[in-house]
């Protein structure tokens, strides 16, 4: 199902733009619900801002999995630094390697024809500055083949962002609770609340826009902050539990699907049980093994 926002004010000293194109459920090159069959780009995504069409992303950590997300048309993959909590075990974020997502974006590109393939840079791959952040994002773009990457911080980020920016990588800045600073922050609280951290949410985001950032993650952001950031930037938002008005919405694809286990964030929609339904089909299976059910006649060999 194609959305459509409301048409959007433009952003403070930006030249107002019409909205050029057809609805994006009429719209052949909407990035979600159009025909387009060629990898999605970062143009794309800035002509949907444009248009102020709304989009879906979602995480995704293996071929298979991401296999069916593109065929379900989603335009953008992220393969996140998530993959820390909910595909390899550990606690948090924090101890992804750059190893660990060249080897999964890799196989996460290898399984989509059509989205835009965007890697997180781990915690450590670029903190020590632009260069370091150029010398892991380029062996990402290399290796791995993904068409852009994602870094967390605002102001502090900023540097990194231009250098990969000007050195030819697209950037997804990320602003707001940015998990890898799990330590600093004594767990995932909401951010941007009171006057003075909302005034530097905003100066977080136009920094990673100044710096050429083609769009910015708002996580844990409350609604109206996340409106107003959403007005005040040419580039999309892309929320994740920011609220209705972002440009964008993403979700890790394992607490969307009911695969995560224990409880999930009050901001995530669970849209499937996948966690009770791949149980109950091992339990099956393990029924059907011990009771002599499986292997029937259909599946020996004569
Ligand atoms: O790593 C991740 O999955 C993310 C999203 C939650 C935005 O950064």
């Amino acid at each position: 199902m194609t959305q459509l926002s409301p048409a959007r004010k433009p952003a403070a000293g930006a030249t107002p733009q019409e909205p050029t194109a057809a609805p994006a459920k009429d719209n052949p090159k909407a990035l979600y619900g159009g025909t387009r069959s060629r990898r999605v780009t970062v143009r794309d995504i800035a002509a949907a801002k444009e248009r102020g069409e709304k989009w879906p992303m979602l995480t995704a950590y293996d071929a298979m999995t991401a296999s069916v997300f593109d065929e379900a048309g989603i335009p953008v993959l992220l393969v996140g630094d998530s993959m820390g909590n909910c595909h390899l075990g550990y606690e948090s974020t924090v101890p992804v390697t750059l190893d660990e997502i060249a080897m999964l974006s890799a196989a996460v590109v290898r399984g989509t024809e059509r989205a835009l393939v965007v890697a997180d840079l781990p915690f450590g791959s670029y903190q020590e500055g632009p260069v370091q952040a150029l010398r892991s994002a380029t062996r990402l773009v290399k290796e791995a083949g993904v068409g852009a990457v994602k870094l967390e911080g605002g102001e502090r980020s900023a540097h990194q962002v231009e250098l990969l920016v000007s050195s030819g990588i697209p950037v997804m800045a990320h602003v707001g609770l940015t998990p890898q600073s799990v330590h600093a922050f004594g767990g995932y609280p909401v951010q941007g609340r009171g006057e003075e951290a909302a005034q530097q949410l905003l100066r977080d985001a136009k920094a990673v826009q100044d710096a050429g950032a083609f769009s910015v993650v708002l996580e844990a952001v409350p609604a109206e902050l996340a409106a107003e950031v959403t007005r005040s930037l040419h580039i999309p938002t892309v929320g994740i539990g920011a609220g209705a008005e972002c440009d964008a919405q993403v979700l890790v694809w394992t607490d969307m699907a009911g695969f995560t286990a224990g409880r999930v964030p009050r901001f995530v929609k669970q849209y499937l049980d996948l966690r009770a339904l791949l149980g109950g089909a091992a339990r099956e299976f393990a029924q059907d093994v011990v009771g002599g059910a499986f292997p029937a006649a259909e599946h020996s060999f004569r």
